[in-house]
């Protein structure tokens, strides 16, 4: 049976054309700066975000630290989202390793912060509090229906974090679907921003990595980060030439995922007890209607049953996201399958 595989984006597998271009890849000792496949990458990358400079890390995590890392200092304080993937699912690694110290802002559930709620949130010049250093956005927003954040937006937060003396990290590892929902320039997304990390390796299919981009200066120092955290990679041209694929063929497409993340959202709503949040991008959450008896393990079960697999989550919520191998028939035997086992 073929398996209907909804739970993540970061489950796709390379695309042939990816494994061809690892195959051929020409490669070097990264770590010197000789692997010509990285370096290509890298500038791709800087270039396709309007930045100076970019650093292929080995993943969203790792991107996000090595940025807050080389932002923030011991006491320094980032002011970030409640529900972020940052404060919510990377273990804290600000804190564990750097000594950065997390001050979390209500997200809304459009997955934006209150201007007001980030002004309060940053520290007068006082003895008795940490410093406060960075602002993070995530974008899209992960757990917030994977609601886009808009050019306006992140330029309001960057002007404000950059009035009060503060810098701004955007955790972009669905950029590519924010600039497709919304019709802009990736580029535009993180004009004002000071450094962003992208992620390679979900919707658009890499196997491995991220990258963190910002200007020359900023990226040497995290170039520092990274060998710390022992991410300094060997050949890993093997690995950059798949995200060379991705830039180039994959990103381009974003715009199909959300077609199937819409008629996967009108489907669910359609049978009766699916209660569907309103879909932006390839992240559809959805849950059952009060008067319905099963619980979410069980709704969970019956979909693998049928070769569906969704992300069953604490709440009753559930999580199916499109991506570059799920096709028009796997949506039509999700709705199928979710209707045999909830109706
Ligand atoms: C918004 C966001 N940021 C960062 C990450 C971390 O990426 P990785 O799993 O590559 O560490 C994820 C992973 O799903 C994510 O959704």
């Amino acid at each position: 049976m073929r398996i209907v595989d909804l739970r993540s984006d970061t489950v796709t597998w390379p695309t042939p054309e990816m494994r061809e271009a690892m195959y051929r890849a020409e490669v070097g000792d990264d770590v010197y700066g000789e692997d010509p496949t990285v370096n290509r990458l890298e500038a791709m990358a800087a270039e396709r975000m309007g930045k100076e400079a970019a650093l292929f890390v080995v993943s969203g995590t790792m991107g996000n630290l090595v940025a807050l890392l080389t932002h923030c200092g011991r006491g320094d304080e980032v002011i970030l989202g409640s529900a972020s993937h940052t404060f919510l699912f990377e273990q804290g690694g600000m804190a564990v390793l750097g000594g950065i110290v997390p001050h979390t802002v209500p997200n809304q559930p459009d997955g934006t912060m209150r201007l007001e709620d980030i002004v309060a949130a940053i520290r007068g010049d006082n003895v008795h509090f940490p410093r406060s250093r960075l602002v993070c956005l995530e974008n899209t927003h992960n757990v917030c229906n994977g609601t886009p954040l808009t050019v306006e937006y992140t330029a309001q937060v960057a002007g404000l974090a950059h009035d009060h003396g503060l810098r701004i990290h955007v955790d972009g590892a669905r950029i590519f679907n924010a600039a497709a929902a919304l019709g802009v320039e990736v580029r535009e997304l993180v004009r004002d921003v000071d450094s962003v990390q992208i992620c390679l390796s979900k919707g658009l299919c890499a196997p491995v990595g991220s990258l963190v981009c910002g200007s020359a200066g900023f990226i040497a120092e995290a170039r520092r980060a990274r060998k710390v955290v022992g991410g300094g990679m060997r050949q890993a041209g093997i690995l950059a030439a798949a995200g060379i694929v991705a830039l180039e063929l994959i990103a381009p497409r974003m715009g199909e995922d959300h077609a199937r993340a819409k008629r996967l959202a009108e489907g669910l709503a359609e049978i009766p007890g699916v209660e569907v949040a309103p879909v932006r991008t390839n992240i559809l959450y959805f849950g059952l209607a009060e008067h319905v008896s099963m619980v979410p393990d069980e709704v969970v079960a019956g979909l693998a049953e049928r070769g569906v697999q969704v992300l069953g989550r604490v709440g009753g919520r559930f999580r199916a996201v499109t991506h570059y191998w799920i096709s028009d028939e796997d949506i039509e035997r999700a709705i199928g399958a979710m209707r045999e086992v909830v109706g």
